[in-house]
């Protein structure tokens, strides 16, 4: 990896895909999606690493069961890696409960050294968690990294979606590609009864993919089990690796590696601004 300053459109020769993990809204699963699409990846064998690019609220440490600061050996971070998973997230390098209080120019230095000072070595998928919305942390990474594309997480609510389209604009403003749509808390099945209850509506992010012409990679249901992978450190992908939203979360792992390999991303980012036509409501 280079040293120093990337600068913008700079190659990254040991990262073949980057794929930002992002959405409008916050709580809407970001966190969730990335550290299982992480392992999901993992686990089909590729060289996975995951940048936590959640400056503010790192959720990461904690979702993927690692919490010690990392080594320096020879001005270089070693990434923790845990569920073969290679990471780095502010919360490595913070007190428990210690809050960061930074202006945006000293997000985009932490984010420079997430990607310029670790030592990755060879990765086929570098996933970046971003905090909510549209700000410091997505402009950063977009002029850091060559990003293969995007994946936008959304609830099926109207308001997660309205921002889910706005996170999708401004991808398409900085031609990073849409990879695909993950609705999450898409519908919850009564242990037991089985009985279906569409809590945070159903679909909207199905129909936002649809009309964007974007990939639907998964709808993934409220689920305990998730919740508590998160809590735990393991996520449910490798937790409970029978159940419905692993199951999902790993057939939209498998869809990335097709897209990615597809040289799908590369098309999309040659038709995009033709292709993604904001719809207004
Ligand atoms: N499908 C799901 N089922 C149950 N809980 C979920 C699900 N997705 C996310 N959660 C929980 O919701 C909370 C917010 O998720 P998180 O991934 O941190 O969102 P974000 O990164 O978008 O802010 C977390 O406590 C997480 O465990
Ligand atoms: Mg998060």
């Amino acid at each position: 990896m280079a040293h120093g300053d990337p600068g913008p459109g700079e190659t990254f020769e040991n990262i073949r895909n980057s794929i930002a993990v992002a959405s409008g809204k916050g709580g809407v699963g970001k966190s969730t999606v990335a550290v299982n699409l992480a392992v999901a990846l993992a686990e089909t064998g590729a060289r996975v690493g995951l940048i936590d690019a959640d400056i503010y609220g790192p959720n990461v440490p904690l979702m993927m069961g690692a919490t010690e600061p990392p080594e320096v050996r020879e001005g270089k971070i070693q990434p923790i890696e845990r569920h073969g998973v290679k990471m780095v997230s502010m919360g490595f390098f913070l007190k428990e409960d210690e809050p960061v209080v930074w202006r945006g120019p000293m997000i985009h230095g932490a984010l420079r050294q997430f990607l310029a000072d670790v030592n990755w070595g060879e990765l086929d998928y570098l996933l970046i968690d971003l905090p909510p919305g549209t700000g410091d942390a997505q402009i950063s990474i977009s002029q850091l990294l060559p990003l293969t594309g995007a994946v936008i997480v959304t609830t099926p609510q109207g308001v997660s979606l309205s921002d889910a389209r706005k996170a999708a604009t401004m991808f398409d403003k900085v031609r990073v590609p849409i990879l695909g749509v993950i609705e999450n808390m898409s519908y919850f099945l009564v242990p037991g009864s089985g009985e279906r209850h569409e809590i945070f509506s159903h679909g909207g992010g199905a129909r936002f993919a649809e009309q964007h012409g974007f990939n639907l990679l998964g709808q993934i249901p409220l689920y305990q089990g998730v919740r508590e992978g998160g809590d735990l450190g393991v996520p449910v992908a490798l937790r409970e690796p029978e159940s419905e939203p692993a199951r999902i979360f790993k057939e939209a792992a498998a869809r990335l590696l097709e897209i990615c390999g597809s040289g799908a991303a590369q098309q999309a980012r040659q038709r995009q601004s033709v292709v993604f036509q904001p719809v207004r409501k």
